[in-house]
């Protein structure tokens, strides 16, 4: 299949193109290259004649049509985002702009596309999202497809809207769309402002690792390339205008997840004192969602996916790549925001 992948230059996206390449999918890369992005996460298939890289923005509408008219793809995976729920807080403007009316205008480019192309069945839009939409659990129950909608973030509420607007131009205009919604992501390129990479560079760096409130939040860990895993088999075999809920099957609170990355690191780093030592609870993040759990029955049993790893095992795998990959994250710690605290509110 030839691929028209937005947001390839941040983490997940890159997951994506990187297995995709590896399939032998043609993949055009369409990225804006904002703070989030890293052509670096790319690199092992930026010189394969299967990738070609587009730097545009999904805000501009003429230079998404002309890539749609250039590259002729089969298939859509929209993943550029804003992704940083904190970002969110301090500035929402930019979540609007780009999760609201980007993918506004990608519906509507692959709209024109698709219909100038005499609608082929085959196509298929295939619109990436978050379980964050669905809002805020308590100590008990999972997320369905059928869970009613309640974003609370600035983040979520931009996604949520993203959602509605690609089931409306399924119904409205017939455009064969797949969505999926999926739990936390970690793993290698993870942009080192998140969670996990912050817990693995601050241990390392013998600063403070934060923690926001208590650290009682849950949420269901996935490992990044188990995802895009799951993404390519819900855009080749997935229902047409059907949403699939992708989760790891495996809930930790943050605190569980934090001590977790430092056992890890006093076995393979071991320093002169434990690393939870340099836990520290700070101000909770305003609105800050309580747990998420997914519940992955869907694809599980449509599709037949799984996760290959235990979180255990993906955190280990993490925490070994951020060892052996300083000249990966070490220049990303200069960008703008990175390593302060933002979205106190
Ligand atoms: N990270 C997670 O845990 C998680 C979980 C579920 C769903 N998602 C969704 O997956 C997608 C990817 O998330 P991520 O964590 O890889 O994000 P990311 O922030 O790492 O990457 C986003 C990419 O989109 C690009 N981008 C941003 N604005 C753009 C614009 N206007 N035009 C073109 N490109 C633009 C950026 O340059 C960057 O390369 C998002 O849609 C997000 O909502 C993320």
């Amino acid at each position: 299949m030839k691929l028209l992948v937005t947001g390839g230059a941040g983490f997940i996206g890159s997951a994506v193109v990187r297995l995709a390449v590896s399939r032998g999918h043609d993949v055009v890369n369409l990225d804006a290259l904002t703070y989030a992005a890293c052509l670096d996460n790319v690199a092992s298939v930026a010189s394969s004649p299967l990738y070609t890289f587009e730097q545009v923005d999904i805000c501009d509408m003429p230079a998404l049509e002309a890539a749609f008219a250039k590259h002729q793809p089969d298939a859509v995976m929209h993943l550029a985002a804003e992704s940083h729920v904190d970002r969110s807080i301090d500035g929402p403007g930019a979540f609007i702009e780009t999760n609201v009316i980007g993918t506004y205008n990608m519906l509507q480019a692959a709209r024109g596309y698709w219909e100038g192309n005499g609608k082929p069945e085959s196509f298929r839009f295939h619109h990436i999202s978050t379980d964050e939409v669905f809002g805020s659990l308590g100590a008990k129950g999972q997320f369905t497809e059928e869970t009613p909608y309640d974003p609370r973030s600035p983040y979520s509420a931009s996604k949520a809207s993203s959602d509605h607007l690609v089931r409306a131009w399924a119904e409205t205009y017939g455009l064969p769309v797949v969505l999926t919604n999926c739990s936390n992501n970690y793993g290698p390129f993870h942009f080192p402002e998140k969670l996990v990479p912050v817990v693995i560079l601050n241990a390392l760096h013998g600063k403070p690792i934060p923690i926001y409130g208590k650290g009682e939040n849950v949420r269901d860990w996935l490992y990044v390339e188990d995802h895009a895993d799951a993404l390519l088999l819900v855009l080749q075999d997935g229902m047409l205008n059907r949403s699939y809920n992708i989760g790891g099957e495996n809930e930790l609170s943050n605190l569980e997840l934090v001590q977790m990355i430092c056992t890890i690191l006093d076995k393979l780093r071991p320093a002169n004192k434990p690393y939870a030592d340099q836990i520290k609870f700070v101000t909770d993040r305003p609105g800050h969602d309580m747990r998420y759990a997914i519940d992955p029955s869907r694809i599980r049993e449509e599709l037949g996916w799984r996760p290959s790893v235990t979180v255990e095992q993906g955190l280990e795998k993490t925490v070994r790549w951020y060892l052996d990959n300083e000249a990966w994250w070490k220049p990303l710690l200069d960008r703008s925001g990175v390593g302060e605290r933002l979205g106190k509110a």
